[in-house]
């Protein structure tokens, strides 16, 4: 018999994907061009040059057993000790070979972090808005999701009903910043508070509560802002790293785990993550594109393109009188919708080929999402269509 529970989730499809469908075939009919598609997430800059560079050089000059053969349970060492080095300039953080893990995307990395620090019963604390997501990656372990509702209108964390929410059967937290959806990022007094909370409430338990630090958008960051990072501020700490966005390469699914080298039984968890792999057939991590990934660590597209976008809808959008943040980073902009219900409101919205994302699924009821990575000609175009839709709907 088929297995139940996934056949169940096939009902339970993800909005944005099924709105990205939607402005596939409606693009098919009036032309893509006219379809102004924001649902999907997808990078819209090349890789960088020395991406195809350096994987062009590994294929002519590496020994190809090497290149192509199963690669270590745990990943390729020289290439986990390049990132190893790579994040302690950066961070001031002492990682060796033995913190960094390989995986297929934050995807990946999120899926062994959560089980490698939990079981089944245990609960994950996520705070919205969230990357739906989340969901299933933690769900799907036996742990158990538990949501803190949004802290309106900063979107930094609730601290209240996180202290609340704390119980010894938490094992683990989960944050991510730069934020998808709200494009928010956690101050230092946000992150200095957390960890404080998390020590007090370890000790309290008698168990290390895991920090999961989900980072896909580190790198895209506006306004010259610095993200603060997160394994600095508490030791029990597990990064999840993705290229998808900042190398542009998500079809690619590589990032990594780094584990903070003070964190409980640090030199041990990669290969507590090989063990995982080997369950959930992650086994050998990929081996072309972790080498290359050991051979540019801090490579990033050209991701300035963002940056013009967010500007032009940040205005565009407090212009129009919407109440928005301006975001800190990512592509995402995270605007209250003109009427209560969200998903009303994007359906107007779709009438004139605008399609937005109504954010209940991310757990903050009443806003929309607006995912930016398109041509920025593209967003100068959808800018009189964004004034039309408010003035014949609201006005
Ligand atoms: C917040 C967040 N986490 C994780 C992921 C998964 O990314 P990856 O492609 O690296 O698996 C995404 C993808 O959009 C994301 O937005």
């Amino acid at each position: 018999m088929i297995n139940q529970h996934y056949l169940s989730m096939l009902g339970n499809k993800s909005v944005i994907r099924e709105l990205s469908e939607y402005a596939t075939a409606r693009g098919k009919e009036i032309g893509y061009e006219n379809v102004f598609d924001y649902s999907l997430g997808n990078p819209s800059v090349p890789a960088p040059e020395v991406y195809k560079e350096t994987a062009i050089r590994l294929l002519a000059e590496s020994d190809p057993m090497k290149l192509h053969g199963y690669s270590p349970s745990t990943g390729h060492p020289e290439a986990k000790a390049k990132v190893a080095a790579a994040l302690s300039r950066r961070y001031g953080i002492d990682y060796k070979a033995c913190h960094i893990f390989p995986t297929a995307g934050a995807a990946g990395a999120i899926a062994h972090a959560v089980r490698a620090v939990t079981t089944p019963g245990d609960e994950v604390i996520v705070f919205a808005p969230f990357f739906p997501e989340y969901i299933p990656y933690i769900n799907d372990t036996g742990a158990q999701i538990k949501i803190v509702p949004a802290h309106f209108p900063d979107f930094q964390i609730n601290f209240e009903a996180f202290e609340e929410m704390l119980s010894e059967k938490v094992a683990a937290v989960l944050i991510n910043s730069p934020n998808n959806p709200s494009g928010v990022v956690y101050t230092e007094e946000t992150l200095l508070r957390l960890a404080d909370i998390l020590r007090e409430r370890s000790a309290a338990y008698g168990h290390n509560i895991f920090l999961i630090s989900d980072e896909p958008y580190r790198e895209i960051v506006f306004d010259g802002k610095k993200v603060p990072y997160t394994a600095k501020f508490y030791d029990h700490t597990l990064t999840c790293y993705s290229y998808s966005k900042s190398q542009s390469v998500p079809g690619e699914r590589i990032g990594y785990i780094a584990v903070n080298p003070a964190a409980e039984e640090a030199d041990k968890l990669d290969a507590v993550f090989a063990q995982i792999s080997r369950g959930i057939g992650h086994n050998c991590p990929t081996s072309i594109v972790t080498q290359v990934m050991g051979e540019i660590p801090d490579a990033t597209s050209d991701l300035s393109v963002y940056e013009t976008n967010m500007n032009l809808l940040y205005d565009a959008l407090t212009e129009l009188g919407f109440t928005v943040n301006r975001p800190d980073g990512t592509f995402y902009i995270f605007p209250k919708a003109l009427e209560d219900d969200a998903v009303a409101f994007c359906r107007k919205a779709m009438k004139y080929d605008l399609i937005l994302v109504p954010a209940n699924g991310f757990y903050a009821p009443g806003y929309f999402r607006i995912a930016f990575c398109t041509d920025t000609e593209k967003v100068k175009r959808s800018l009189p269509v964004f004034k039309k839709f408010v003035e014949a709907e609201y006005r």
